[in-house]
Formats: structure tokens, C-alpha cells, sequence
């Protein structure tokens, strides 16, 4: 029984040390790497790399590893060879060089949840014409003539259940982020059944990216479900509007399906297009709005003075529930400082995932080779003192002079996102209708955290009081 137990360790060994070698042999013997480890057989380092974190700090895995080899260093994560990079320069030659020398590339399992035609998977003549699509969709007239005011009803409808309540801020947002979108996008009512249906689906498959394992019963399962679902409702809505058309609609699909360009989109297209402009909205939005009242929660300064930008947006208006025009938005310029402070400590989305198309040389002599993956860190650029005084305050007064060349919350280059403005706005009218309304306090303590996506453990619970009692 001995003599088995040590044979079957002495086997494990051999074949670790073969992997180990294996692993070795990956590397590219004559290159000039960048320095780092590429961790695990398999795994690498992703495990590391994932691990829970907290918001506003640098990310330890990287910060640890800046510190040992550099700005630029190799590791490996999600199954690949990958280079990270926190050179501001750098980085923005990759974001610059799409579809040049790099291109998009996200971990195995985003497209098989999104869909092979989403955005993030498209390149080349494909992507031009989707991004072409959404661009001429959410363009500053739109936002002006249709968005603003839908928008506005929904924030309405929203804070009208509110009041003298504990909510969980992040719920809300979720919820706001998610009617809003689906309006946009498919011309959906937040209250109708089929809306309450698809949100259940969309939040299933959202919330389900998880470990790609296909078996029944993980959350992984259901998000392919939620998925098919959507799927199934957006081929319905198509042929509907195909053999019933009604060119008054403006929502997105509508759009699809009437321009030139959109005609050649397959229904296939069509639904994965769908998909990814909900999943690109919802719960990134939904995150800045959270975390936006997190950070004025608990700074009272930054607070006061965003309340008298928007009271006195209000004197001017000739009742208390005149709608707000499109100059009152333009006007709301300490607000625009809060959503970048907010984004620059938040990081909604860390890095931009790309693969090199040909060997790169970096300035420092270093080779990425083709096929290897490159993730460029904007949260390490996001808090570099070098870049931001005292990067970890929490202080939107800085933007009345910082220059905006390495601040990348939306992306850069080709693939800069082009949902910004929208979601600008939408965060900008969800605090003009809570601050002139409403007094918030925080109902428990509360932590952010990063675990795949940014999320607060208790949700942000607060405390809602009617401010027409306070004032
Ligand atoms: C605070 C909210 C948002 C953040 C932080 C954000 C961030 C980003 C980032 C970082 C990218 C580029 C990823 C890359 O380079 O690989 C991106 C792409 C994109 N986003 Fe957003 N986004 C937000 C809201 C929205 C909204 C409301 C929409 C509306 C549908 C939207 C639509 C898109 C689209 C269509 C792309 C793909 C652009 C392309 O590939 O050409 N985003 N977003």
C-alpha cells in the first residue's frame, strides 16, 4: 500500500516538473520579455489578480509588482500570455493603436455570454459600422431631444417611492440604469410585465459571469439562459416590426432596423448588438451613480456646494416641477467635476483587455510578442501621485485645472465609449433630483469592493428624508 502511495506521489511530481517545463518552453526563448513571473501551470497569476480589493487604492497585484519590476511587466492571466501595462504613454499607444497593432480581446467566456457579435468581439469593417451606429444613436442632439426628458421621468418616477424609507442606493441605480437603457435601446416601459421579465433575465445573465462552466444549477447556467431568453425576445420584437413597421419609434432597434447600413446587420447581429448595449450601459452606470453618493456622503463640502449648483438651477425655474432644459444640464459644471472624481477613484471598469497583431517594441527595448495579451491599468494611472495630487482624496475641485491626457475611464483611442455623454447625463439628473428633494444618511457603514466588478457589501443603505422638512 506504501510502495503505491509513493509511486502515485512520485508520478504527480514528474508531471508538475513537465508542466513546469512545458510552461517554461512557452516562453519566447530570444526575446526581450518584459520582467515578471507567469505563475501556475494554467492558472498563472489570474488568481491573484482577482482577488478581492478594495476601491480607491492601488490594485495589490499590480502595485506589488510596479514596485519589484517596473511599469511594464509580464505575468500570466485568464489562460494567456499577457504584459501589463501602468505607463500612461504607453498605454495610450495601445488604446491609440487598434486595429493596428493591437486589438480588442477579452477573456474567453465574456463572448460566449455577449455573443460572438458584440462589440467588444468586433473588429475591422464590422466594428466601424457598429460603432458608426451607436454613435449617430447617441449623439448630443439625441440627448437633448429624447433622452433628457425620458430620462428625467424616470429618475421622477423612481425617488417618488423614496421617501421616509431606507434604500439601498445601489438597487435603485441598478434598477434606474437598467429602465433607461432598455427604454433606449428596445422602447421599453419600466412598469410593463415583459420589461420586469427581461430585467430579471438581463440581471441573471450580468450577475452569472462567472467561471464558464456549463453545468445546470451555477450561476453560469442561468446567465445563459437570461441570455437566450433576451435573445428569443429581441428575434420577436424584430419580426413583429418587420411585418408591422412604425417608423415613429426611436429607440435603438428601431434604428437598426431602418438604416442603410444596419439592413445588412443578420438578426444574429442584431441581437448580440442588443445585448452588448445593455451590458455596456447598465451596470457600469448603475456603479458611478452608487459610488458618486458614496464619495459626497462622505464628504459634506463637496456636497454643499453640489446642492447649491442644482438649488440654484431650481430658483430659476418658474415652479418647483418645471422640467430641467438642456442648458440647465449645460450649466452643471461642478457636477461634471463629481462624475470625474468619482470615476477616477472608482475605476467602473480597470483596464482595457487588447492582444498585440505583431511584435511591439516598447520605448524600454522590451518585446510583446504577437498573440500575447496586453492589459493596460488605468487604475494605477488613475491614482499615480504623479499624475494626481493626493490621488486617494476624494477632492472634485481638481478638475477645474487637471489636464484629462491620462484620464481613461471611458477608454481612448478607437474604441472610446460611446455611451459617455449618456451616462453623464443620467448620472448628472439622478443627483439633481435626489439633492433638490431629498437629505440622505447612510443607514449601516458600508465597504466598496472589487470582485470582479465594483460593488458596496451592504448595497449603500440610506435613510431618506424629505428636505422641504429640513430646510
Ligand atoms: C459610467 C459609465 C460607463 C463607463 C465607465 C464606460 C466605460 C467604457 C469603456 C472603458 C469602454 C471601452 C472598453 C475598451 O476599450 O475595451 C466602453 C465601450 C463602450 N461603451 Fe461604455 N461606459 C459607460 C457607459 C456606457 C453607456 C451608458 C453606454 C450606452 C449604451 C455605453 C456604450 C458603450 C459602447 C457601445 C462601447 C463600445 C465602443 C467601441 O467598441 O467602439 N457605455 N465603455
Amino acid at each position: 500500500m506504501e510502495a503505491l502511495t509513493l509511486s502515485w506521489i512520485l508520478a504527480m511530481a514528474a508531471l508538475c516538473v513537465f508542466l513546469a517545463l512545458v510552461w517554461r518552453l512557452r516562453l519566447p526563448p530570444s526575446m526581450n520579455l518584459p520582467p515578471g513571473r507567469m505563475g501556475w501551470p494554467l492558472v498563472g497569476e489570474t488568481l491573484e489578480y482577482l482577488a478581492t480589493r478594495p476601491i480607491g487604492v492601488p490594485q495589490p497585484f499590480i502595485a506589488k509588482r510596479v514596485a519589484r519590476y517596473g511599469s511594464i511587466f509580464k505575468t500570466h492571466l485568464f489562460g494567456c500570455p499577457t504584459i501589463v501595462t501602468t505607463d500612461p504613454d504607453f498605454n495610450r499607444f495601445v488604446l491609440a493603436n487598434e486595429g493596428k497593432l493591437f486589438q480588442s480581446s477579452y477573456p474567453a467566456g465574456v463572448d460566449r455570454v455577449l455573443g460572438k457579435f458584440s462589440m467588444v468581439q468586433a473588429s475591422g469593417e464590422l466594428h466601424k459600422r457598429m460603432r458608426a451606429l451607436t454613435v449617430s444613436f447617441m449623439q448630443a442632439q439625441s440627448l437633448k431631444d429624447n433622452f433628457l426628458q425620458t430620462i428625467q421621468a424616470r429618475v421622477i418616477s423612481l425617488l417618488s417611492t423614496w421617501e421616509g424609507r431606507v434604500v439601498k442606493i445601489q438597487d435603485e441605480a441598478q434598477s434606474l440604469s437598467f429602465d433607461c437603457i432598455v427604454g433606449h435601446v428596445l422602447g421599453m416601459d419600466p412598469g410593463a410585465e415583459n420589461t420586469k421579465t427581461i430585467k430579471e433575465d438581463f440581471f441573471n445573465l450580468v450577475y452569472g459571469l462567472t467561471i464558464p462552466l456549463r453545468i445546470p444549477g451555477t450561476r453560469y447556467w442561468t446567465a445563459m439562459k437570461g441570455r437566450q431568453n433576451i435573445v428569443r425576445l429581441v428575434e420577436q420584437m424584430v419580426a413583429e416590426r418587420t411585418t408591422k413597421p412604425c417608423t415613429a419609434r426611436k429607440d435603438f432597434l428601431q434604428q437598426l432596423l431602418q438604416d442603410d447600413n444596419g439592413k445588412n446587420l443578420t438578426l444574429e447581429q442584431i441581437s448580440d448588438f442588443i445585448v452588448f448595449m445593455l451590458f455596456a450601459a447598465h451596470d457600469t452606470t448603475a456603479t458611478a451613480m452608487t459610488m458618486a453618493i458614496k464619495y459626497l456622503l462622505a464628504n459634506p463640502q463637496a456636497l454643499n456646494q453640489l446642492q447649491e449648483e442644482h438649488l440654484e438651477i431650481r430658483r430659476n425655474k418658474r415652479s418647483p416641477d418645471e422640467p430641467l432644459e438642456w442648458n440647465d444640464y449645460l450649466q452643471m459644471t461642478f457636477t461634471q467635476h463629481v462624475i470625474n472624481e468619482t470615476l477616477r477613484l472608482t475605476n467602473v471598469l480597470t483596464s482595457a483587455h487588447r492582444i498585440a497583431l505583431q511584435d511591439v517594441q516598447t520605448e524600454e527595448g522590451y518585446v510583446i510578442p504577437k498573440g500575447w495579451k496586453v492589459v493596460s491599468s488605468w487604475t494605477t494611472i488613475h491614482l499615480n501621485p504623479k499624475l494626481y495630487a493626493e490621488p486617494l482624496e476624494f477632492n472634485p475641485w481638481r478638475w477645474k485645472t487637471q489636464s484629462v491626457k491620462y484620464f481613461t475611464p471611458f477608454s481612448g483611442g478607437p474604441r472610446f465609449c460611446t455611451g459617455s455623454e449618456l451616462a453623464r447625463l443620467e448620472i448628472a439628473l439622478l443627483l439633481h433630483f435626489i439633492i433638490t428633494k431629498y437629505s440622505l444618511h447612510p443607514a449601516e457603514d458600508d465597504e466598496a469592493v472589487y470582485f470582479g466588478t465594483v460593488k458596496m457589501r451592504k448595497g449603500l443603505p440610506v435613510t431618506v428624508t424629505k428636505l422641504s422638512q429640513i430646510l
